[in-house]
C-alpha cells in the first residue's frame, strides 16, 4: 500500500538516521524505483558497510539517476541523506532533467530510531546513530534547499489507514 503517492517522474529523497524506516517505507513501492548507496557497497565488496566503496556506490547511484530520471521514472533515493551536500546535489540532477525533488522526512526520536537500529540484524554503531539523528534537517530548511515538496512521516504514520510499518 502506498503511504505517499508518488507521481511519474518525481525524485523522492528519503531523509533519516540509521533505524529511521526509509528502507522499510522504500519497500511499500516498486523495487526497481530504489536506488540504495548501501546495495551498491555490497555490490561492490560484499559488505554494505564497507566505505571504502561509498566512491563507486555513488558513481553507480548517479548513473541510474540519470538513466531513471532521463526517462521520467519514478526514483525512491534510500539512503540517509543528512548531509547537504547531498542532498543539493540530488536536487541539482532532479532540475537538470527537470524533474520535480521532494522529501521524506524520518524525523522519528531518537529512542525509537535506537530500539529500531538494536532490533534489527544489521545494527548501526550507536555513536553514527546518533551523530546523523543530530544532523538531520527541519522541514523548513529542506524545501529551504529546493525540495517541492517535504512529506515528515510522523504526519505520514498519523494518516487514518496508513500502515505502521
Ligand atoms: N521498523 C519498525 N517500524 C517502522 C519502521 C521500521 O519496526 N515504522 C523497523 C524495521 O523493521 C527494521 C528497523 O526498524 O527492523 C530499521 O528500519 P529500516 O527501514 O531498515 O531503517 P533504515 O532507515 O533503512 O536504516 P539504514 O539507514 O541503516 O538502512
Ligand atoms: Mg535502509
Amino acid at each position: 500500500m502506498d503511504l505517499l503517492n508518488l507521481p511519474a517522474s518525481v525524485l523522492c529523497t528519503l531523509v533519516g538516521p540509521p533505524g529511521s524506516g526509509k528502507s522499510t517505507f522504500a519497500a511499500h513501492y516498486p523495487d526497481s524505483w530504489r536506488v540504495c548507496l548501501d546495495v551498491y557497497r555490497r555490490l561492490a565488496t560484499d559488505s554494505e558497510a564497507d566505505q571504502s566503496a561509498t566512491p563507486v556506490a555513488a558513481e553507480i547511484q548517479a548513473l541510474l539517476l540519470d538513466a531513471r530520471l532521463s526517462r521520467g521514472l519514478t526514483t525512491l533515493v534510500d539512503s540517509t541523506n543528512v548531509f547537504a551536500h547531498v542532498r543539493t546535489s540530488l536536487i541539482a540532477r532532479a532540475r537538470y532533467w527537470q524533474r520535480p525533488a521532494v522529501a521524506v522526512l524520518f524525523d522519528v526520536p531518537l529512542p525509537t530510531v535506537e530500539a529500531q537500529n538494536a532490533g534489527r540484524d544489521r545494527v548501526v554503531p550507536l555513536h553514527i546513530v546518533r551523530e546523523h539523528h543530530q544532523l538531520l534537517p527541519d522541514a523548513d530548511q529542506l524545501q529551504r534547499e529546493g525540495f517541492t515538496a517535504v512529506h515528515p512521516i510522523s504526519e505520514l504514520l498519523a494518516t487514518p489507514g496508513a500502515p505502521r510499518r
